[in-house]
């Protein structure tokens, strides 16, 4: 039993300070619910309200893609510097420290390989077993005009009801097809249909001409997509573009682990992010971090 004699008396009220309420840090994100908006913080830094999140899901379908043949060696050493972890659960479980404190975004479709139609994919996790991992948000692949557009939006539509039941974000990744045009056009259409059907944050892809149109009318936070690997300096242009235009941060995957110094690589990409460092400096501190043995760690 608590001690009630002697109790001290309740006294500092602070009626003189009005209460802050606060919007959340996130766009779109403010009528979500508390534990959405832990998880979305998890992902994204809220002081600079962006992410990079280092993808390595590759492996659902393409099996072990160049860079990720071996996570365990080449890419535990770059979790340090990113803000959330893109990735599978068997990959999470068997090769992931669960000290790891990033966001995890968990892969959650699925179903065909590079050998079959891609766009037939199905729901490839429970809530359950993503409640279980504890992850920050779930990832469903979109294949908006391909073969089997309808059932990949309906896959996202599930995901949605469900997150939102448990308080777990849904990534909705707009995969572009073979005959698809990749152009701002398409990405509107896209990314908007994902954003009115529910998904709490999007992934897609760069585009030189229009891309601020595609975040602008996407009301909720856009991550960009990394896409087949670049030259260096062209990938940190491509990210430093993609946030100028809007985007909330980059999920990047084999402009990171194809680099020849992945850990460099993401640092700068980091920079670029974060501190809206310009592209050619970003690519000088690429440089220095490439050609520095220590390897100096700048936190995301
Ligand atoms: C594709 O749509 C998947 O999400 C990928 O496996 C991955 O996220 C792609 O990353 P990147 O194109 O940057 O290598």
């Amino acid at each position: 039993m608590a001690d009630l004699e002697k109790m001290k008396e309740a006294k500092d009220f602070y009626s003189d300070i009005p209460m802050e309420n606060k919007p959340f840090f996130l766009r779109g994100s403010n009528s979500l619910d508390w534990g959405m908006q832990n998880r979305f913080s998890r992902i994204f830094n809220p002081e600079s309200g962006r992410t990079v999140m280092l993808a390595i899901d590759h492996g659902y379908f393409m099996g072990p893609t160049t860079g990720l043949e071996r996570v365990d060696v080449k890419i535990l050493p770059l979790l340090g510097s990113c803000n959330a972890l893109m990735l599978t659960r068997g990959m999470l479980r068997t090769t992931v420290p669960s000290s790891f404190s990033g966001g995890v975004v968990l892969r959650a479709s699925g179903g065909p390989s590079i050998l079959k139609e891609l766009s037939n994919e199905h729901i490839a996790v429970s809530m359950e077993d993503a409640l279980r991992l504890n992850v920050a948000a779930i990832a469903v692949q979109v294949f908006i005009g391909g073969e089997y557009e309808t059932q990949s939006v309906h896959n996202m539509t599930t995901l949605v009801d469900l997150g939102n039941r448990h308080g777990l974000p849904v990534l909705a990744v707009t995969a572009v097809g073979k005959d698809m045009n990749r152009d701002a056009k398409y990405l509107r259409l896209a990314c908007r249909m994902c954003a009115e059907l529910g998904a709490h944050f999007v992934k897609t892809y760069y585009v030189p001409d229009g891309f601020e149109t595609v975040t602008s009318c996407c009301p909720v936070p856009i991550v960009m997509a990394g896409g087949k690997k670049l030259p260096e300096l062209d990938a940190l242009t491509m990210a430093y573009n993609a946030v100028d235009q809007g985007a909330a941060g980059v999920d990047m995957g084999r402009n990171i682990f194809q680099s020849d110094r992945p850990e460099a690589m993401i640092q700068a990409v980091g920079a670029v992010v974060h501190q809206g460092m310009q592209p050619q400096q970003a690519y000088e501190l690429y440089q220095s971090l490439k050609n520095d043995k220590k390897q100096v760690e700048v936190a995301p």
